[in-house]
Formats: C-alpha cells, structure tokens, sequence
C-alpha cells in the first residue's frame, strides 16, 4: 500500500499509521490525476493505507511534507492549524493538514460545511477538534465563517476580544492570526505536465506488476477486463480496494491475482435519462453524492425522492477519504448488511447491469441478489457495469435511514430503505418495497409485511397491522452477529414508523391526509444535524506589571506545532532503520486459561524472512516486570491467563514477513478451569488481588438509622481503550561495547523501561540508555506495557546481535495493552426529605483483569474521589480489585478518578429523582461549603474555589433558564427530549505514592548563548516542554526561541517519575525553574559587572572565567501518603476544581443523541499557558464524551476482545464534540504548592464527560415519565445509542421479538 512505501521506501515519514484499515486517517493524502472524461484535473484525498500503489499509476502524489516546510515556508494550512492550538501530540496533523490542503485546493473559500465534511474522517484523540476548526475556519468566506455570528456569540473568525466583559484583566483571545500567511493558489504545486500529458494520450494498456506473493494486472478497457476475467475467473477484482484493502492488511488475506478496474472509463460514467440514472460501477461515493446533489437541485423535490435519501446516507456514509476511494459496485457487491446502500437501491427499484464475454444481463436489485454474508449470485466471470436508479413519480415516496455507534464515519447497526407507491389523490397503498440492513446476514426485504400492506389505506389503523407484520420478519436469531438482538429489531420498528410519519406528512403537505398527527408526534421526524463546534474561552490576562519579554502566563502555541504540522516532527517509527534493523512481532495466547502444552515455531522459522523465535528460554536475565511487589511475566511460561498474553515473538527481516510468520507459531493448550471475565462472576468466585481498601468517615450504620429514606443501587461503568494515534512500540539498538543497549521508545516512563530491560537482559542500568523524543499520545497506556515490550525487543536485540523494531499494529496494540478499568459500584445511600445526604455506602469492584499492574493504586484513587465535592458526613468506601481472565487493565487519564467520582454522582442523581429536586439543588445542597473542609480521608482543603467554579459555571451555561426552556421542548416533542446537567468537582494532583512527587531537570547553557533544557517529563502533546521553555525562559530572561528541548534521556535525567498524574509540569518545571536559578545565581557576579552584556556575551565572559554553564535541578515535593490502616492520610498534594454544565437532545426511536453545549470553568490556578490548559481541557472532556456515551469494548463470551480497530472501536470524531463548548479559566485563583501558582490540568477533564451521561438520562427519565414509566431506571455508562433506545421503553421496544425471549448465549458480555 502507498502508506508503507511512502514511511519506509521513499522515507516520507510525514504521513501516519494509525489503524491501517481506514479509519483514522492520519494516513491522508491528496492525488491529483487528470480525468479524461471531465477534462480536468482532480484533487482529491485518499487514505494511503489502503491506497494500492500500482493503482496510482498516471496520479500525482502530495504529502504533507510537499505543500510546505519549516525550512522554506510554511503552507498557510500548516501555520494556522499550529497557531489555533490544534496540535497537541501531532500524530494526526498531518492528516489534517491534507484533508483541509485538498479542500482548499478545490474550493479555495470553503464553507464551514464543507470543512465539517473533509475532517470528518480524520480522528484527533487529543485536541476535541475545536481548535483545528478555529484554525481552518479562518480560510472560510467572511460571510460563512460564523454560524451563530451574532448577539452574544462573537464572529468565529475573530477569535475573541484580548480582553472580556468589561474586565480589563480577562481575554478571550488565544491566537492572533492577523499575520498568518494569507492562501495563495498561485504558489500550490502544478500537476505535473507529463502526467496531463499520459493522461490525454488516449492510450490504453494493461499494465503488470510483479511482487512477491501477488501478480497485479491493471486494464483500462472494458472488453479488456472480461477478457481477463473469462481467463481468470478466479482473480479478485478491486476499484477503491475500501473492501479488499482492510481485508489484505489487516487479516492477511491473500489473493495471488489482482485485477484493477479503476482506470475503466466505460465503469465511470453517468447517463441521465427521463426514467432515471445509469451510474457506471466504477463511479466513486463521491462522485455519485456530487451528481445527485446537483440533480436534486435540477429535478425538484418530488422525481428527486430517491437521490435526496441516497444523499442523505451519503453524507454520513465513511469519510470523504474513503468516499473518494470506494465505488458504488464495491460497496453493492461487497454484500455487508452492514453498508448502507444496499438498502435504499433496493427500496427504490434499482436494477444492475451485468456484463461478461458471454454477454450482458439485468438483475434487479434485492434480496435474491444476495446469498448470503458477502456473497452474491454474480458469476465469477461476471462484472457489474453499471446500477439504474429510477427517478419517483409525484406519489412514491422514499426513505433511508441509518444508525451507528457514532453518527459519523461509522458502520451502521441497522440501516433501512423504504418506498411506497400510492394511488394518486389517494392514500391507499398500490406498493410498498421496505429492505432492512444489519438485521441479518445478508439484505432482507419485509416481503410479507409489504405483501399484506397493498390495497389497504395508509393511516393508524394499519400501521399496528403493518408492525406486528414486520416484527415477525426482523427476528434476529440466537446471539446473532453484531449482538444487540433487542436493540436491532427495534430500530428496525421505529424506521417504520418513522416512514410512515413521514409519508403521513407528506399526504398532509397534499391534502389527502385523514390521519390527525399530534404536533408532538412530528417530532420523529427531525433529524440531527452536524455543525462544526464552536465556543468561547476566557482566562485572565498577565499582570500589567510583567515584563513583555516573559512568556509565562500567556497563551504560546505548543513548541513543536510547526514541525507536527510539517510532518518533520519525529515519531519513534519515524526514525530511519539502523543498518541490518529487523522487525519483531507478537505470538499471543488465543486462551483465556489454559496450560501451554507446546510451542512449535517451525513453520514460522521456515518463512522467508525469518531470522529467529524468541520465547521465555531466550530471556538472559529474569522473564518478569516488576511494579512494585506485582510481578507479571514477560512471556508467558507455563501458563496463560488471558487472551492477547505474549507467549513468543517472531524476528524476521521486515514487518510483514514477522507479522505472517508470528501467525504460524502453533501452539497447543490443555484448557484449565476456572475460566471467567466479568467483575460479576469475579464476585461469585471471590476472585479479588490484594489489598482491599477501605475509608470511612463517621458512623455510617448509625446514621442510616436516622435518615429519612435509603436507597440501594448499582452503577456500572465500561472501560476504555486508550487509542492513542500512534500505537505502541520501541526501537532497540544494541551498541557494540560491554552490552550496552540504547532504546528510541514511545514510553511515558522512561526510566521504567529501562529499569525492565535492564533486569530482562541482566544488565546494569547504567548500560541501557532510554530515548524519548516524544509520544503520539499516552493517555496513561504508555507507562507499563512499553517496559514489557521494550524488554522483549531488547531480547531479540540481544539475541541477535541486530537492531530490532516492534511497531504494534492497531489491533495488537489493542489486544496486549488493554485500557481503563471496568467499574461496578454497589451503594446504599441514607438521606433526608430535601435531599441532604448523611450517609454512602459504597463498595467498588474494578475488573482488573489477569495481573494487578496499577489496579490497585487506581482503585485507591478512585475511593479517594468518592466525596468529589460534597460534604457527606458519614460515608464508608470498600475498593475490591477483582482478577479475572481479561488482558491486564491499567492507567488511563484519570487514574481511577472519573470512576470514583461518577459513583457519587450517580448516588445524587438518584438522590435527587427520589426527593423530585432538580438534581443541581441537591448536589448543592451537599457540597463542602466550610473554609477548612476536611475531605474522607481526612485532608484539609478549601473548598471556595471550588463554589466559585460552580456558580460561574451555572450563571455562564444560563442553566435556569435553559433548564426551563428544555421543559418546554420536552412538553412539546414527544420522540425527542431534552437533559442538562451540571456537576462539580474537586480532583486531587500529585502521586499518593509520595516518593513519585519529585522531578529533575538539567539545563546546559552553550557558548553561544543557546540553552538546552532536559527533564524527566516526557512531551505526550500536553505542552511540558512548551512549558519549560516557558519557565526557563522567564528566569534566565532569554528568548523561548534560544531555548531547545530536544528529548527525554534517561542517560541525561535519571530515575524520573512517569510523567503522570497531572504532575509532570509541576515536577519538571520546579526542577528547571531550579536549574534556572543555580545557573542565574552563578551569572549573577559577571552580570553585576557587565551590566550593558549581551546574553551571549555574558555567557562567554561566564565561561572565561569557569563558571559552569550546567546545573541539574531538583523538586522535592511534601510527601504525600494515606494511612490505609487508618483510613487517611494526604493523599494528594493540592486538588484542582472546576465545574461543567452540559445539554443533550435524544431521539427516542433510535438513541441517538447530540451534545448541544457544554460550559466548564476550570480552576488551573494562574495558568502557565492558557491556550495549552484550555487545550487539554477540551481534549480531556471530549476523552469523556467517548468514555460516557460512545467508546465500547466488546468481548466475546470467550473472551476475547472483537473491538480491535477504529472501525470497530468508536472514539469521538468531530460531530461528537458539542455545537457549543466553552471553557473558561477561573480568574483570581492562586495555588501556594505548585509552580508560580498554576495547577495540574491533565486527568481532572476527563470527568466532565459524566454530564453528557447524566443529561442523556434526564432526558431519558423524561421521556419515561411522559409514558407512564419510573424515572428510577437503571443505565450503566456509555449511554449507548442502544442503551438509551431501550431505556426510551416504548410500544416498539415491547414489541421487539427477543425482548420477548428468555436468556440466551449473548454475542458480547459486559465485562
Ligand atoms: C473505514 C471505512 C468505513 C466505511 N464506512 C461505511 C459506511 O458507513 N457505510 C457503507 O455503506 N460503507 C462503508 N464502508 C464501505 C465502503 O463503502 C465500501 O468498502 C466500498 O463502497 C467498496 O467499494 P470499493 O470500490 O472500494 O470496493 P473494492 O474493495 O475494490 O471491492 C469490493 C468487492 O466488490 C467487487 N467489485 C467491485 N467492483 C466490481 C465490479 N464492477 N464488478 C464486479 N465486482 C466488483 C470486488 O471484487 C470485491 O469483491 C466503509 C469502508 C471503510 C474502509
Ligand atoms: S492509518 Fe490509514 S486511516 Fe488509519
Ligand atoms: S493532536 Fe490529534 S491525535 Fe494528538
């Protein structure tokens, strides 16, 4: 594929792996290529991963690294992405660059829709997009930037006031782009003109290509291609390769003949006609979308019914990447019921013209079509050429309707195709055609339903006939594929309900209609809409009296921003091979329990390619990570106790060959009981790790028996894959002196990693060397498998005498290192009438999977968060870690935190249901109000801050007033319902391990003035080093651009602290900040005596007379502990407070819901960089939007983990962020413990995302009550589309057949 030969061919790093099968897209990049048939040149962007590189042959190819550089000039694109903020990490930028580069290359105006649409397919796990539209929206027409341009919302291209409401001291300005490049199409690249010359030559050929493993044959005619085919019957046939493609790299699958079709102009072509539309096969989804979107303009809305629907799955179907790749043949013949056109063609009558050299034939498009799971009855010598979509008279009218994990760029679950032909001036029904995708394994037709439906008017009375029909055709079978049996079916239901809504408006809009619809009920036909999110930020200004020269405080973009931007910013994988490098792969166990009985690497070793097999016996020192007392085997030895352990490795000369061959270790097992993955059955089996922990305040039983009301409940919470972009992996390089080994490692503990591979090799640590530059996100996950990892490269190093790389690709990544943990909270809560809270009971049990890795400290942090903000007197907190047969859970931001806290969130929720209090009341009603609270352990804060956050968090999201007017919405829209909520939280920083508070730094000033700066932090996107080079540059009072921060080194800063937390600035910049000074106080005598020295001066006068020009510096920070015994203790070293308020809207007949407005206020004290604390604040609560409403991990009943990719695994994308996210940073809020008053922001975020969860049940309880139903439901997190569809009981959902069902073997269990 282009992204392989592009990284390691040409050596054009700029361009990302990320998943490797589409769905990411840091692999964009733009083609350009004349097509004949337009007579033009088109740009357009592809996703490299699955882009064929003997495909592109007469196509130019732009990376990023061709539209612009830090070495000659920026691209326009590049430095405004850099200057808004919107590269944190960088791995996806530039992705980012490129989608937004093509756009402009084709619309050099954009409008904010159509940025909306080019990102829409570019995954950002950093950022929460917001800051990459403010930078791309500045090239949009002055007239469409904005949206929402009037009133209080200022215009969105000019990124706010310096200074805000009357406040002199405030700001809402984060970036200045008054100087940026203006766009200049002139200066973008040509087409190259031998290109345009192949192009128009007229000449057509086939063209051969020869690898290994694979023949490829590409033809540019028709008859050329059937000719092929009759000899080749057998050879697989691509056009956009969007189906093949992610089958051939990321199963293996192999097809020793290909054939390209793409370069056939007879398959591209697009006839219109009175009756309809021929759409050659070869067309693409985008093409298709541009010419139907131009019709419906041209034919009116009523001959345009079907090309409106098919417009309208269009634009959520894929990304435009894929779009422009993938045909309408490929996405028919593919035969997924999952693809959504299917469906809808069907519907509307479709037919398909066939061709082969014994002829051509027309097949109508339906179910018969199909014959089963990706199968169909074309020939194998058969090529479609070309699909006929008919145009609708004034009475046929036309459906589509689709629903995904995520709105956006995601396979659907169910999607739907609806047509009803009626009599004219009538509403009886001469034909119906409905066709279900997604409830089946192939495409069903409701053939009976539509059958029985025929004759009969369109109106209530049939649609119950109509429903109990169709219900009898959607049955899902037995733990069907996909899961989800209840949900699916009703969906299914409610598409039809929906088309008859629609229909029956329809009839109205034509007089016709007996049928009365309640106004209410009109509410199922609205459909969400996807804006670009929007928000305003504010923080407080520098104080007049601080120097200009001083960067602290103020809003610089992250160091790096221009290089991620560029593509020049070095990634580990990035780096080139080392001579003789050889690439590593993982052999895993594919048993949960079991005993290894044998290993037989031979077909492994007989693979071309193959250098070695590496398992436990290979390992010169100890097989084994220690963390603490925890052990956990490097490969496994005796015994497997998940799916995904590392029992080998493969080593071979490249990626692919080590990748195969790590396929064919065969290993043999004796299963072994007992065998289980759910906290629940860990319950049962009293399967916990040790310790156990325990708070508890006050007098808990007696106080239960002095309250008003108890209530007992549960709250489940699933966990969360981390996704960082760049996966995990290492470069080891084994140096030819006394065994030292030098390791390139995306860690986020570097002294870790070499603290493992030193035990692994028997080594000294002194002799392994650690280098991270920086991290493509961490996230947490890159603390402890990395070592693990790491280890086992150094083996095979070592073993090899070689270099040796490992590259985890997505799905091992998301195999072996596992995510946040499972939680489960068990309560029992005492309360008076208004809401007042004595007394929680609460006992956590987290899945931790098979080793305890961090589990316990992270349920240790998430007991110490069971107060958040709320003073309740007696409160008892029991954490149980249970061990089950899961791969290994560990840290992810938050650390436990988010989990401890949305229990007692939950808790109040119920509260306040219970008592018929707004839930804001009495959350209230219970927070710490006194100066000197004392929390459940015992720790003395202030609470103040935290209240200030409160307040303005509600008077600033208007809540009242919205909170009334989301009343009213609800009273008047029965299928959609409103939900808002708003919580506060108090979050401790800092290690409650106290001996990790401590950080160093070393910084060497060089004679010419330049100063170097390392630390023990490593720079994950979160800004530590901008920071630093904040800091150094403030106390050595030279400029940010004469300080470099060029890697974390373990051979420079040793025994460093995983940068984690929330406290890598805190640590790191008191240790520069420290360096700083020694060096200033060592200066201080040559600047008293040349006072009017330059800094380069003084530093060579400095050195004449030996002073040194290097210090270390060191942070000790107070030592932090709890008392587990006890039960207190201070745990953290401060506690950061802010306050969030969200809005959701829910579709009651789907689940699908849309985050409406978000409004935190954070408190991050006097903020070192407000645009980087603003940053990670949005990134950190769009993290939360994916962990409370979308994120899934689904494991079979066996265990095993299906959710491995990002087609699977769905984290926001764009259309998740809310419409409105405002963040503002509290002013006026000082912090006495951490560096020139600021606070940790990283973890605390991530929370807030549990207002989304807590709105959406709102607005769910709201629709219950409306139909008579509790609004005390059970709804575990993420609310789900299917969770909240089923938690909207209704008619539909009763009526779904497995509903009905008893229990069953489940596709997916909630682990
Ligand atoms: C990340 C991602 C997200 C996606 N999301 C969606 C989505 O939301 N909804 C959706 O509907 N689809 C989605 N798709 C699927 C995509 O639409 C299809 O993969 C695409 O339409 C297939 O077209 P193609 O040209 O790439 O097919 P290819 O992969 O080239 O071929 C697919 C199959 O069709 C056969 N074929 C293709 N053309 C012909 C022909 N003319 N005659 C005979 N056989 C032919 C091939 O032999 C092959 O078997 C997604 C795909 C990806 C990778
Ligand atoms: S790496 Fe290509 S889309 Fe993810
Ligand atoms: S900046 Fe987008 S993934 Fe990190």
């Amino acid at each position: 594929m282009l992204l392989g030969y592009l990284r390691r061919k040409v050596g054009l790093t700029g361009t990302k792996y990320g998943c490797g099968g589409g769905a990411c897209g840091a692999c964009t990049v733009m083609l350009s290529k004349y097509d004949p048939l337009l007579d033009s040149v088109l740009h357009y962007t592809v996703i490299a991963c699955l882009q064929p590189i003997c495909a592109l042959h007469g196509t130019s190819v732009v990376t990023v690294e061709g539209i612009g550089s830090t070495k000659t000039k920026l691209h326009p694109v590049q430095e405004r992405i850099a200057k808004a903020h919107g590269s944190q990490c960088g791995f996806c930028t530039p992705g980012m660059v490129m989608s937004m580069y093509t756009l402009l290359r084709n619309k050099p105006q954009p409008t904010m829709e159509d940025i909306t649409e080019a990102l829409a397919g570019n995954i950002c796990r950093c950022t929460g997009y917001r800051p990459i539209i403010d930078g791309f929206k500045t090239f949009c027409d002055a007239t469409d930037c904005c949206q929402t341009g009037d009133g209080e919302q200022k215009c969105c291209g000019s990124n706010g006031p310096s200074s805000t409401n009357g406040c002199k001291d405030m700001s809402e300005k984060l970036c200045d782009m008054e100087n940026a490049l203006p766009l200049d199409p002139t200066q973008d690249l040509i087409f190259p003109p031998e290109l345009m010359l192949m192009g128009k030559s007229h000449e057509s050929h086939r063209l051969y290509f020869k690898g290994e493993r694979v023949k490829w044959i590409s033809v540019e005619e028709l008859d050329d291609l059937l000719e092929l085919k009759a000899e080749h019957p057998d050879a697989r046939l691509i056009v956009g390769n969007t189906t093949v493609g992610p089958k051939m790299v990321l199963k293996d699958a192999h097809h020793p003949l290909i054939i390209y079709a793409g370069g056939i102009s007879e398959l591209r072509t697009i006839r219109w006609t009175d009756q309809g539309v021929t759409v050659g096969a070869a067309c693409t989804l985008s093409m298709l979308k541009e010419t139907l979107e131009v019709a419906e303009r041209r034919l009116g809305p009523e001959r345009s019914r079907v090309t409106q629907a098919l417009v309208t799955t269009l634009r959520c179907l894929a990304s435009k990447q894929i779009r422009n790749m993938a045909t309408i043949g490929g996405n028919i013949l593919s035969a997924n019921p999952k693809y959504d056109l299917n469906s809808i063609l069907a519907a509307a009558g479709c037919t398909l013209q066939v061709i082969s050299k014994d002829g051509t034939r027309e097949i109508p498009l339906d179910e018969n079509f199909f014959a089963g799971f990706g199968k169909t009855i074309l020939k194998p010598n058969e090529v479609l050429q070309s699909v006929h979509i008919p145009l609708t008279g004034p009475w046929e009218f036309v459906c589509a309707f689709r629903q995904a994990q995520r709105r956006e760029f995601a396979f659907s679950m169910v999607n739907a195709g609806m047509k009803v032909t009626l009599k004219e001036g009538t509403d009886g029904v001469e034909s119906l055609r409905v066709f279900f995708g997604g409830v089946g394994p192939t495409l069903i037709q409701a053939r009976h339903t539509c059958k029985e439906l025929v004759g009969r008017p369109w109106r209530e009375e049939q649609l119950e006939d109509a429903l109990m029909l169709l219900r009898e055709e959607i049955d899902l079978s037995q733990g069907a594929h996909g899961g989800r049996e209840a949900y699916r079916e009703t969906l299914a239901l409610s598409f039809f309900f929906k088309f008859y809504m629609h229909v029956l408006q329809e009839l109205r809009e034509k007089d016709v209609c007996i049928s009365d619809i309640p106004l209410d009920h009109l509410s199922a036909l609205k459909s969400f809409s996807n804006e670009a999110p929007q928000g305003k930020h504010s923080y407080q200004l520098v104080a007049e009296a601080q120097s200009s020269k001083d960067p602290v405080g103020r809003p610089r973009m992250h160091q790096a921003s221009y290089q991620q931007a560029t593509g020049e910013a070095q990634y580990y994988d990035d780096i080139p091979p080392v001579r003789g490098e050889l690439f590593v792969s993982m052999v895993t166990s594919t048993k949960a329990h079991a005993k290894i009985l044998s290993i037989d690497a031979s077909d492994a070793l007989a693979t071309p390619g193959v250098v070695t097999f590496i398992c436990a016996a290979d390992v010169p020192g100890q097989n084994r990570r220690l963390w603490f007392n925890n052990v956990e085997e490097l490969f496994a030895e005796e015994e497997v106790v998940c799916v995904g352990q590392i029992i080998g490795a493969v080593v071979a000369e490249t990626r692919e060959q080590a990748k195969r061959a790590a396929g064919r270790v065969r290993l043999t097992y004796e299963d072994l009981l007992p065998v289980f993955f759910t906290i629940q059955e860990a319950i049962e089996h009293e399967s916990f790790f040790n310790p156990k922990r325990k708070l508890e305040r006050g007098d808990v039983d007696k106080a239960f028996e002095e309250v008003d009301c108890i209530l007992e409940g549960e709250m489940y919470m699933g966990g969360q894959e981390h996704f960082y972009l760049e996966t995990q992996g290492v470069i080891a390089v084994p140096r030819p002196e006394a065994g030292e080994m030098e390791l390139f490692v995306a860690s986020q503990h570097a002294a870790y990693t070499q603290e493992v591979v030193g035990t692994t090799l028997g080594i000294d640590a002194n002799k392994i060397t650690c280098h991270v530059k920086r991290l493509g996100g961490g996230f947490g996950g890159k603390v402890m498998k990395i070592a693990s990892l790491s280890a086992i490269a150094a083996t095979a190093a070592h073993k090899t005498g070689r270099a040796v790389r490992c590259v985890l690709d997505r799905s091992d990544d998301m195999l072996i290192t596992s995510g946040r943990h499972p939680f489960l909270g068990k309560y029992k809560v005492g309360f008076m009438k208004d809401g007042t809270v004595l007394a929680v009971d609460m006992t956590y049990y987290s899945n931790g999977g098979c080793t305890l890795d961090e589990s316990s400290f992270i349920m240790e942090k998430a007991l110490l968060h069971m107060d958040n903000g709320y003073r309740i007197p007696h409160m008892r907190g029991r954490g149980l870690v249970c061990r089950t047969y899961l791969p290994s859970y560990t840290a992810f931001r938050g650390f436990g935190g988010p989990q401890g806290l949305t229990m007692i969130e939950s808790v109040l929720q119920e509260v306040a249901t219970h008592c018929g209090q707004p839930a804001e009341r009495v959350r209230q009603l219970n927070m710490y109000r006194d100066e000197e609270s004392l929390t459940h352990h015992g720790q003395l804060f202030c609470p103040s801050t935290m209240l200030r956050c409160w307040e303005e968090c509600l008077d600033k999201a208007q809540y009242h007033t919205r909170r009334q007017a989301i009343q009213l919405f609800n009273a008047h829209n029965y299928w959609r319902k409103r939900g808002i909520c708003a919580v506060p939280l108090k979050f401790g920083i800092g290690f409650s391990k106290g001996f990790y508070n401590q950080g160093a730094a070393l910084v060497n000033i060089y004679k010419d003035g330049s100063v170097l700066v390392s630390h023990g932090g490593t720079e994950m996107g979160q800004g530590i080093n901008t920071k630093a080079i904040q800091i150094a540059s403030r106390i050595l009072k030279v400029p940010m651009s004469l300080v470099h921060i060029k890697e974390t080194c373990t051979g420079n800063v040793p025994n460093a602290a995983p940068s984690a937390a929330s406290f890598g600035t805190d640590a790191v910049g008191m240790a520069v900040k420290d360096a700083c000074e020694t060096l200033m106080n060592r200066l201080e005598p040559v600047m008293q005596k040349h006072p009017n020295y330059s800094w380069p001066q003084l530093i060579v006068e400095a050195y004449c007379q030996k002073i040194s020009l290097s210090a270390t510096g060191f942070f000790m920070g107070a030592h932090t502990n709890v008392d587990w015994e006890k039960g207190e203790g201070n745990a953290y070293y401060y506690f950061t407070f802010g306050a969030c308020c969200s809005e959701v809207e829910i579709d009651c007949l789907t689940g699908d819901h849309k985050n409406i407005r978000t409004d935190i206020v954070m408190d991050v004290g006097q903020s070192l960089n407000p645009a980087l604390d603003i940053g990670q604040t949005e990134g950190g609560f769009v993290q939360g939007v994916g962990l409370y409403t979308i994120e899934e991990l689904q494991f079979s009943p066996e265990g095993v983990l299906m959710t491995r990719g990002p087609s699977q695994y769905k984290v926001p994308a764009l259309s998740d962020v809310p419409t409105q996210l405002n963040v503002h940073l509290l002013p006026d809020s000082h912090n006495p413990h951490a560096i020139y008053s600021s606070k940790g922001i990283g973890e605390p975020p991530v929370f807030f995302g549990c207002t989304l969860f807590f709105a959406i049940k709102e607005a769910i309880a709201a629709a219950r009550r409306e139909r008579g139903l509790s609004d005390r439901f059970p709804l575990s997190s993420p609310a789900s589309a299917e969770k909240i569809r089923m938690a909207c009981e209704d008619h539909f959902t009763k009526m779904a057949p497995s509903a009905q069902k008893g229990p069953r073997r489940p596709w997916k269990i909630n682990v």
